[in-house]
């Protein structure tokens, strides 16, 4: 079956997400793509997309026209080449003039651009709620919403829980989520390592999305602080009793030579250095790619001798801020290569897009997705 995906603020980022999940995945506009599943793809195990929506085979009116008895709730989002707010709100407004003859009760969502974002969609639980549709439209296609991103599950994950640290656990859950998804589509129970665990979002995430954590940190608290956040996260989703929660191991570990046991992927955000708040001049820029580059490389040599070919591997490493806007990278690629593991590579993104950071940001993450060979 063939889908759609709105891409979220980094839309390389979500596509290399898609591509290593999905076949097919072809960009239709800056933020749009489609691409191939057999199964309905679900919204809440992917972070880097905002929607996901499916072709409608039959005219848009006849899909409204025949949804249950009861009042619709209707949100139009357009996304063709010169859409505007009045294009998708006057489409909306013809779509309820005719349902209204069809003895049809239509509210309206009013559009503050082009399309509704995904808070107005999320809160008026479209796709979720009977009756709340949304309708795509692309030029001449229109596509019927089946998942809007959960921004309220994705923030409690990240807030309620109970062990945080503003200087580690600041790894965003989607992003999170991503890593996990750049490791391609895995079993269910996979086990699913983070050797620099920390607070434990990476970890959290892999057991919403039914794998086995595999946890390990230098540090004796950061241990304390994931399995804390852990137990919280299976108690609060009732999951104590899955057999990836009985399976779960979060223990000590120096990620240059700790022996792991069984490890199915693996998926990270490495030792980020120290944390900096302006822009770093270019002694401070060299010790912290000095202190970084080292224990990267040593993890991922260590791996290397216990992980079995094409054994999917993502890592998030640091990048810094220059002066003039662009990020210094570590540049490690090659190196990375020469111990054993290939760079994935993606048909609508290149590895130079895979930098995940926001405006200003002065630490960012340079995404790696790799395979054992
Ligand atoms: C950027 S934090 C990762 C944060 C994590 N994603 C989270 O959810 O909180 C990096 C972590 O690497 C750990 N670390 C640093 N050097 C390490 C090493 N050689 N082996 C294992 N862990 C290490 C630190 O203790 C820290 O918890």
């Amino acid at each position: 079956m063939k889908y759609l995906a709105v891409l979220g603020r980094q839309p390389k980022i979500s596509l290399a997400e898609l591509e290593c999940l999905f076949s097919d995945v072809n960009q239709l506009s800056l933020n749009l793509a489609t691409f191939s599943s057999d199964n309905t793809p679900d919204i809440d195990r992917l972070g880097g997309s905002l929607k996901i929506a499916e072709k409608l085979e039959i005219p848009v009116l006849e899909h409204l026209k025949n949804l249950p008895e009861g009042k619709i709730t209707l949100g139009i989002s357009d996304y063709s080449k010169n859409a505007t707010k009045k294009t998708a709100w006057s489409e909306a407004l013809k779509l309820k003039k005719i349902l209204k003859r069809f003895g049809r009760s239509v509210r309206v969502l009013e559009n503050k651009e082009a399309t509704l974002s995904t808070a107005i969609s999320h809160h008026n639980q479209l796709a979720e709620k009977k009756n709340h549709v949304e309708i795509i439209k692309y030029d001449k296609e229109y596509y019927l919403v089946l998942g809007v991103q959960n921004i309220t599950a994705y923030s409690k994950r990240d807030q309620a829980r109970p062990a945080r640290d503003a200087k580690v656990g600041m790894l965003p859950p989607k992003l999170a989520q991503i890593l996990i998804n750049f490791c391609g589509p895995l079993k269910k129970n996979s086990i699913i390592l983070d050797p620099f665990c920390g607070t434990g979002v990476v970890l959290q995430e892999a057991l919403l999305m039914g794998f086995t954590p595999y946890g390990t940190d230098l540090s004796d608290r950061m241990v304390e602080y994931s399995k804390k956040n852990l137990k919280w996260l299976a108690e609060e989703k009732n999951l104590t009793n899955e057999e990836t929660y009985a399976n779960m191991e979060i223990c000590i570990g120096d990620a240059i030579d700790f022996e792991w046991q069984k490890i199915d992927a693996v998926a990270c955000e490495t030792y980020l250095g120290p944390p900096m708040s302006t822009i770093p001049p270019d002694i401070k820029l060299k010790s912290a790619k000095q202190e970084c580059k080292p224990i990267i490389l040593g993890f991922l040599k260590n791996l290397s001798t216990q992980i079995k070919k094409g054994t999917p591997v993502a890592i998030a490493v640091p990048a810094w801020l220059k002066e003039n806007g662009e990020y210094s990278r570590l540049n490690i690629l090659d190196e990375i290569e020469n111990l054993g593991y290939n760079v994935l590579k993606l048909k609508n993104s290149s590895e130079k897009d895979l930098l995940y950071h926001r405006e200003g940001q002065i630490v960012a993450r340079e995404l790696i997705i790799l395979r054992k060979n």
